[in-house]
């Protein structure tokens, strides 16, 4: 599925199996460098001044590759095939970093309109996430390292509608109001979504700046958000992320590939026949208080999720995928899953009250105001309302976690299937 250009095993770096890199294998964006042989060459630089000389020729020459950069770990020719019959970038292991931005249709757009935006986007997306220019690419060179570049399209009710009224399903609506939502309409709604992901920053911003211009002339941008996870390579594939509250968050999802996966995520033929194949995203923007999560201890942190910190082994447990035991009591016979902790609240007795979560982080630099840290909470369903909103439901009447996070912005979106080569995104809606 996924071309390797290069060797990218991730502990070639030497990174993870050192991470003081005081010593172990060389940094292979360095050939013939390590920090130990560099201390050496500075520990002769104080020996006096013939001896710098000598110590700055040495570390002019450690600083030179010594030897072809055979062992660099290259990734950024990896690609995802965009043609099929589900769109990637849902079941993709996600990628370091992503963009989401919502497009609000202008008012004069038509099913056409729609049609002619619809196959602009295909079209590029096709050649992009394959490593090849946008069909008026300003920046081609920019185009040659998709690193795994996905665009996943979602379409807003406002889209649908446009096209055939009668096609929007019931869930794909604002969510019910939730006592503590504090939406802002800047980070909520939306007609169209592109959810441009890559292991690559710089493919994001050239892959989010071609699909624009494709876009201007049927909408404008009505929010954008980016979010990221550890950088590539930083750590083994398949490790749970971490969000910026230090959790190890994604630990219980359904398995992509798996049956479970299968019923819950992806639409059926119980869904509307354009929808099948396809699947609905609710997209969270939740704000989180990090300044008064760094004054609760690690144990009242720990307690209010269920987990531990280090290893996101459950309470009860030892390892990150035992199963927590909610029955489990502490010698006082209080139970050792509190009943206000996250993850007893976020659990259904339903087995379908279930949904795959592929969140980022973001952070604004300035790290002002009370946005300035969270979670971009994606999760994907085939029906939010029996899925999803029971489950917000728990949380917005009990849940620890509410008292450092706040959901202020809310979307959601029909993400139709993929398409063949010569197809269009979202092609069913149009058919006969
Ligand atoms: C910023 C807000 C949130 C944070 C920091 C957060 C964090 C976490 C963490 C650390 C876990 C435990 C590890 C795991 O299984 O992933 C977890 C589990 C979970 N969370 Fe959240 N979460 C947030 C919001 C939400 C929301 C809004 C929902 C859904 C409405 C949700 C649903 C779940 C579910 C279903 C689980 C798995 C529970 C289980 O073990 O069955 N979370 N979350």
């Amino acid at each position: 599925m996924v071309r390797r250009d290069g060797p990218d095993d991730p502990d070639a770096s030497g990174g993870p199996d050192d991470p003081g890199g005081t010593g172990g294998p060389a940094d292979p964006a360095r050939p013939g460098l390590t920090r130990r042989r560099l201390f050496r060459g500075g520990a002769a630089a104080g020996l006096g001044a013939g001896a710098f000389m000598g110590a700055a020729a040495l570390g002019e020459r450690l600083l030179t590759p010594s030897r072809p950069a055979e062992k660099e770990p290259l990734h950024g020719g990896r690609t995802v095939p965009y043609h099929g019959s589900r769109q990637a970038g849902v079941e993709t292991p996600p990628q370091a970093h992503a963009r989401f931005v919502a497009v609000d249709l202008k008012k004069d757009v038509d099913a056409e309109g729609v049609r002619r935006l619809l196959r602009l986007l295909s079209d590029d997306t096709a050649k992009l996430t394959q490593g090849d220019p946008a069909l008026a690419d300003s920046e081609p060179e920019l185009a040659g390292v998709p690193a795994r570049l996905t665009v996943t399209f979602g379409f807003g009710a406002g889209l649908v509608e446009r096209v055939d009224p009668g096609a929007v399903p019931a869930w794909l609506a604002p969510l019910p109001e939730f006592s503590r939502d504090r939406l802002a309409p800047e980070w909520s709604g939306g007609d169209l979504l592109l959810q441009i992901c890559a292991d690559d920053p710089l493919t994001v911003a050239h892959a989010a700046r071609m699909l624009g211009k494709d876009v201007r002339a049927f909408g404008a941008v009505r929010w954008a958000q980016e979010g990221f996870r550890r950088s590539y390579g930083s750590q083994p594939e398949g490790t749970t992320m971490r969000n910026l509250m230090g959790q190890v968050d994604g630990t219980n999802n359904p398995a992509p590939g798996s049956e479970d996966f299968e019923r819950l995520v992806w639409i059926g033929d119980e869904g509307p026949e354009w929808l099948r194949g396809g699947t609905g995203l609710v997209l969270r923007r939740i704000a989180m208080d990090l300044d008064a999560w760094d004054r609760l201890d690690r144990p009242g942190r720990e307690e209010a999720v269920g987990r531990r910190l280090s290893d996101g082994a459950p309470l009860t447990g030892t390892r990150e995928h035992d199963e927590p035991d909610f029955t489990a009591a502490t010698p006082l016979g209080f139970p050792k899953i509190a009943e206000f902790a996250h993850i007893r609240r976020a659990r259904s007795d339903d087995p379908d009250e279930r949904f795959f979560r592929r969140g980022y982080n973001y952070e604004a630099a300035s790290g002002d105001g009370a946005d300035s840290a969270g979670l971009i909470f994606a999760a994907y369903q085939a029906d939010a309302v029996r899925q999803f909103v029971p489950i917000q439901r728990r949380l917005d009447d009990l849940d620890l976690l509410n008292e450092w996070v706040v959901a202020i912005g809310s979307a959601v979106f029909a993400v139709p299937p993929g398409h063949g080569e010569g197809g269009f995104i979202g092609e069913g809606l149009f058919a006969p």
